[in-house]
């Protein structure tokens, strides 16, 4: 009878990990993760977006036997606010932090602290610089590769320009007249999006004129506020707005909408991110195109590390690039591939 009961319990428990795919800790249970999520400003369109996605692949770890909370803290633009949050976070009990910094320069307080209570970080989206990515072993980047996106930018901005000639070249005079919106200085994303979406223009033979160019910080109003701005410096002149994300991209087009200019002579919009409203932007044909900033590969790359690190095993089936490293690929999307984005 005994013999039978065990042999019982033993099958029940080969089949509950055979169906569940399980992974379980020594003693059975479910493993317990505490995700501290620290972002550097929660009214960023792409950051609200992406913790939204971490947010569901955290659940989704339930099924490999991972119990999954998260605590998000909104630093807004603080880097010292940020400091306190991670600490309050470790204090609560979080056992992996995920931290977008605020200043990507200045992590080293957020890194003694979490090296004194043994918590790994993920850092996230900021990317910090190599020297300090290196001052521990429980240290991690999840994010993309800037100089891709820009390159990617450059690609489907001169393929409209070949295919659509006159259309963007509306004085026809042989040269795109071009603004550009940057995203915050000193971001590993803004400068080399821009300097490499130029390069890849020029490379494919396109001439350029750069009219102006505006910080907006990432920011949808900001872009409003510059764009009209250069309106004003440069009128029907601009032919081209390269925006290093889409939320500038959507304010330089509410500066166009606000001031009632024809759309006719509305400048042909580029941006990155792909966000809900960039994609519906390009649903609308409002904006030519975008680069897909994977947030959803993110995401999962996120909440796998973070599993692997409670778990103490999994650390071998991550690709890491240099051992810390995890940049998901971008993409590319126009009115013809846009579907395939709308319901990830
Ligand atoms: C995104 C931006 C976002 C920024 C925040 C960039 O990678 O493209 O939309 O505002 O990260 O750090």
């Amino acid at each position: 009878m005994k013999r039978n009961y065990y042999f019982a319990a033993a099958a029940a428990c080969v089949l509950s990990v055979l169906l569940s795919g399980c992974q379980r800790t020594d003693s059975g249970e479910s493993a317990r993760l505490q995700a501290g999520v620290a972002c550097y400003n929660q009214s960023d369109v792409f950051i609200s977006e992406l913790t939204e996605a971490l947010r569901e692949e955290l659940e989704g770890l339930e099924s490999r036997g991972v119990t999954a909370t998260l605590t998000l803290k909104d630093a807004a633009g603080s880097q010292r606010t940020q400091d306190d949050q991670v600490k309050e976070l470790i204090d609560e009990g979080c056992n992996v932090l995920c931290v977008n910094l605020v200043d990507r320069t200045d992590p080293s307080e957020i890194i003694d602290l979490a090296r004194e209570n043994d918590v790994p970080i993920i850092f996230f989206n900021r990317e910090p610089v190599a020297e300090d990515l290196m001052q521990w072993s429980g240290l991690y980047y999840v994010g993309a590769d800037a100089e891709q996106s820009g390159i990617m930018q450059g690609q489907l901005a001169a393929q409209a320009i070949q295919e659509e000639g006159n259309l963007v070249d509306r004085n026809r005079d042989g040269v795109i007249q071009y603004v550009v919106l940057e995203g915050e200085a000193g971001h590993q994303d803004a400068i080399i999006r821009t300097e490499k979406a130029v390069d890849t223009l020029k490379s494919q033979g396109i001439s350029l004129e750069k009219l102006s160019y505006g910080v907006a910080n990432w920011n949808r109003a900001q872009a409003e506020n510059r764009m009209t701005q250069m309106i004003g410096e440069h009128q029907n002149r601009i032919e081209l707005v390269l925006a290093n994300n889409d939320a500038m991209a959507l304010g330089a087009m509410d500066a166009y909408r606000k001031l009632n200019i024809t759309e006719a002579t509305f400048p042909v919009f580029f941006g990155i991110d792909g966000t809900r409203e960039g994609l519906q932007a390009i649903v609308d044909s409002r904006m030519a195109g975008t680069v897909y900033n994977d947030k959803e590969g993110q995401a999962k790359a996120m909440a796998e590390l973070a599993a692997a690190l409670i778990l103490g095993e999994g650390m071998e089936d991550i690709s890491f690039e240099k051992e810390k490293y995890l940049y998901l690929p971008y993409e590319k999307i126009t009115r013809d591939n846009v579907e395939e984005y709308l319901d990830r």
